[in-house]
């Protein structure tokens, strides 16, 4: 669906296909619009409407083989996920700073997610903070905002973490891949791979004493673990050290594993798990001294 197929000054020709009369065009758009919405249809996916019912126009007769012009010279084949994932590492170790590699981020052509996203979305909050949230990927709402976790989840997130004097400007968060994976389907461990370098470059520049993965993927992503969230969260481990996707995080870094506001949206029972794993994080940040003056 494109947003000019939901235009009310369309030209009525929509309304027709719907089978509406001439006086009721914006209600029955309008109801219309509504049902794509509830089939989950959410994004526009083309930037003109498509008239999938017009009538074809006469097909153009081919021009003979040899009036064709010459096929314009190949470009290279894309990259394969180790030779995005090396290219990735040159560019993002040559970012001396959060504003380089956001740059270096926008310009890099090696994750094929970037071709399906409307924004970049590098990360929101203090980058200069000691406690860094790492989620899966960027939705829907990310995605259009470029920003990391504003859709409703985000919003439960920053709701728990202001219950233990945390918003964002005491955190910087992000995710562990930086354009949104297309129909929000788990990220692939080739794409994962692919930003891991400029997340490895990211944990560097951030420097933070914790950090905080934010759901099943990327907390087993980042402890480099087969075990689930459910087993994982609430207790402290460590990233680094020998991490495949982070060879130069040689100091290991606390993590603390934290159930996702997704899931909690769809299974509020647990959210009492994410209260009690909140204070967890509260009571390390005290023992750390960190953020520990209350939010106005
Ligand atoms: N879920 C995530 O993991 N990250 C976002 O940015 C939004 C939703």
């Amino acid at each position: 669906m494109t947003g000019d197929d939901a235009n009310p000054s369309d030209d009525g020709a929509g309304s027709e296909r719907l089978g509406a009369g001439a006086g009721d065009d914006r209600a029955t758009l309008a109801a219309a619009l509504a049902w794509q919405a509830a089939m989950g249809a959410d994004e526009c996916i083309a930037e003109a409407p498509i008239d999938r019912l017009a009538t074809p126009s006469e097909p153009t007769p081919l021009p003979a083989a040899a009036s064709l012009p010459k096929p314009p010279p190949q470009k290279a084949t894309p990259l394969g996920a180790d030779e995005a994932a090396n290219d990735a590492r040159r560019v993002a170790a040559s970012c001396d700073s959060m504003a380089a590699l956001r740059q270096a981020l926008q310009e890099f052509e090696g994750c094929p997610l970037k071709k399906h996203a409307h924004n970049l979305v590098f990360g929101d909050g203090n980058a200069q903070a000691d406690i860094l949230f790492i989620g899966e990927a960027p939705g829907a709402d990310e995605d259009r905002q470029g920003k990391p976790f504003v859709g409703v989840s985000g919003q439960l997130l920053d709701k728990i973490l202001r219950f233990i004097q945390l918003d964002r400007g005491r955190f910087f968060i992000t995710n562990m891949v930086f354009w949104r994976p297309p129909g929000n389907r788990t990220p692939t461990d080739g794409e994962i791979a692919t930003c891991a370098p400029f997340l490895e470059r990211m944990i560097q520049l951030v420097d933070p004493k914790v950090i905080i993965p934010v759901g099943g993927p990327a907390s087993k992503t980042l402890l480099n673990t087969s075990d689930g969230v459910t087993k994982l969260r609430g207790r402290w481990a460590e990233i680094g050290g020998r991490h495949p996707h982070f060879p130069n995080l040689t100091t290991p870094i606390p993590a603390l594993p934290m159930l996702h506001p997704a899931y909690l949206l769809r299974s509020p029972a647990q959210k009492r798990l994410a209260w009690r794993d909140a204070l967890t994080l509260r009571e390390r940040l005290d023992e750390l001294g960190l953020a520990t003056d209350p939010l106005v």
